[in-house]
């Protein structure tokens, strides 16, 4: 029985399938999102970048392979690498103030993407047995899936896209956020109730809320999301305004957030300190009349906080005793046990 739960209004944590079910499936494919729906999720996590020619489609960033200077492939999320006929696309960009070199989704059409196939982009973790099989989808490709599962068995599963390097996409020429919300409105996806828009750059958000939904006739709820300056490998301090960190997790920063935002998406350090106990975070943001949808939970000993190592669950367990409105996972099979037994 979920009622009374420490929520924000008792109601029960949702599940979200973080790039679907990337545990179980190359990260950001239609099988992923698959995967997470027949896992249990209740809504699913595209991050969203723009090809050359304006449209959006799922991958983690914009650089879809990284080439260091002898050549090699250090990170890929898709093959380019193996498409000699894109050598001349090689190039560096600045990323979050980095220079990155590499393949990049906006050099690509999206019938250019279509010839690539998505790679596993933690290969010594997981393996490479679904390399090659998944093409790179579309969001309006995610929206379809979506529409499917709810015509074949009812169940309306939502959508919680991320807005990738908004303001690194508007120097490319794009506004990821215009055209998202143009998407979801050709599409007919637009029930508050079956999306969250959430995204690191606080500009970006503000910018959704005043002017680009208002003038599309839309009004969707969003999330900031909040990082933390222990995730290494990061030079977080390089990153842009909307990576205050610590800055966006006083009461005060709560309380302006909630201007415009619905919810705050924190890294699940804010929520859980390093010796496995709840903070006071959730107390505050709900306070400050916000969701808490707390990333990322995941199986694989590298990633879990020190204090839960072998135990994943048991720290799913205490982000929904810390009254959690919902949380990330790679898992969401695992996610949706631990909520349904909760
Ligand atoms: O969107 C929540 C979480 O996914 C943020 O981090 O890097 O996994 O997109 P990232
Ligand atoms: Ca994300």
């Amino acid at each position: 029985n979920l009622a009374g739960l420490p929520t924000l209004r008792g109601q029960a944590p949702i599940v979200i399938g973080h790039r679907g079910s990337s545990g179980t499936r190359p990260e950001h494919t239609l099988a992923s999102y698959r995967a997470a729906i027949e896992g249990g999720a209740d809504f699913i996590e595209p991050d969203l970048v723009v090809t050359r020619d304006g449209v959006l489609v799922a991958r983690h960033e914009p650089v879809i392979a990284v080439v260091d200077a002898s050549g090699k492939v250090t990170e890929a999320t898709a093959d380019v690498a193996n498409h000699p006929e894109f050598g001349s696309r090689l190039t560096t960009k600045k990323l979050d103030g980095v220079d990155v070199r590499g393949y990049f989704v906006e050099d690509f059409t999206l019938a250019e993407l279509r010839t690539l196939r998505a790679v596993e982009r933690l290969p010594a973790l997981r393996g490479r047995a679904y390399d090659g099989q998944f093409q790179i989808p579309t969001l309006a490709e995610i929206i379809a899936l979506v529409r499917d599962v709810e015509a074949r068995t009812g169940r309306k599963v939502g959508l919680y896209p991320e807005t990738k390097h908004p303001t690194y996409m508007q120097a490319a020429g794009f506004n990821t956020s215009q055209l998202l919300i143009d998407t979801l409105k050709k599409e007919g996806f637009t029930d508050p109730a079956r999306v969250f828009i959430q995204s690191f750059e606080t500009a970006n958000l503000r910018d959704l809320r005043a002017n680009i939904m208002p003038k599309a006739g839309v009004n969707l709820p969003l999330v900031q999301l909040v990082s933390s300056p222990d995730e290494a490998p990061y030079d977080w301090t390089a990153r842009g305004d909307a990576r205050k960190y610590g800055a966006l997790t006083t009461d005060a920063a709560l309380r302006d957030i909630a201007t415009y935002a619905s919810g705050v998406g924190p890294y699940k350090r804010w929520v859980i300190d390093e010796r496995g106990q709840t903070t006071d975070f959730v107390r505050r943001a709900h306070a400050a009349g916000l969701l808490v949808h707390p990333w990322t939970f995941r199986n694989e000993p590298p990633y879990l906080l020190p204090s839960y190592a072998g135990d994943p669950e048991a720290e799913m367990r205490q982000a929904l005793w810390a009254g959690v409105d919902g949380f990330f996972t790679d898992f969401p099979a695992t996610g949706a046990k631990v909520v349904g037994q909760f």
